[in-house]
């Protein structure tokens, strides 16, 4: 066979094979990082969806506790009692509108409350694409 001239399926099965691995190697890579944050605290915003959601799927992994802020309270207690059992990490919850002027007020007054020091925050709360 002429090298280039593979059938269309052999190439798109290499591509696969070639993207699940780079893919793999890539999330490796991003664990290993966020276990920089093992036993840390974390405020994620926009923690109920996309972005952020998945930051805080990744943190969880890496041992990190998590502030999960966001306006869906509903989100936020599934996705905290999913993570904490899963990673043996401790979740908090903290419902917020932060379109509102005291939203950022909010946050800090929570954290305080709970006697909480928080070492990482993940501003991520927006508009998605
Ligand atoms: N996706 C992209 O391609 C892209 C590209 C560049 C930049 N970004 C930025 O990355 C961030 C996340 O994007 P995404 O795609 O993950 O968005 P997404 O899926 O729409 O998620 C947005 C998150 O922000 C929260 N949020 C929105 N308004 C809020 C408010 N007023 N107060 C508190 N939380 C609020 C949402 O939760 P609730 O609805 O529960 O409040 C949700 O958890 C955004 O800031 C976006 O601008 C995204």
């Amino acid at each position: 066979m002429v090298r280039g001239s593979e059938p269309s399926a052999v190439k798109a099965l290499a591509f696969f094979w070639i993207q699940e691995r780079v893919v793999t190697i890539t999330h490796t890579y991003t664990r290993c990082r966020m276990k920089t944050w093992q036993g840390k605290w974390a405020v994620v915003t926009g923690a109920s969806a996309g972005i952020g959601k998945a930051f805080c799927i990744e943190l969880a992994a890496g041992g990190t506790n998590l502030v999960l802020v966001a306006r869906r309270r509903d989100h936020l207690s599934e996705l905290a009692a999913m993570l904490s059992p899963r990673h043996s990490i401790k979740t908090e919850t903290c419902p917020t509108d932060l379109a509102q002027p005291s939203g950022c007020e909010e946050i800090f007054t929570f954290t305080q409350r709970k006697g909480i020091e928080v070492d990482l925050l993940i501003n991520n709360a927006g508009f998605g694409a």
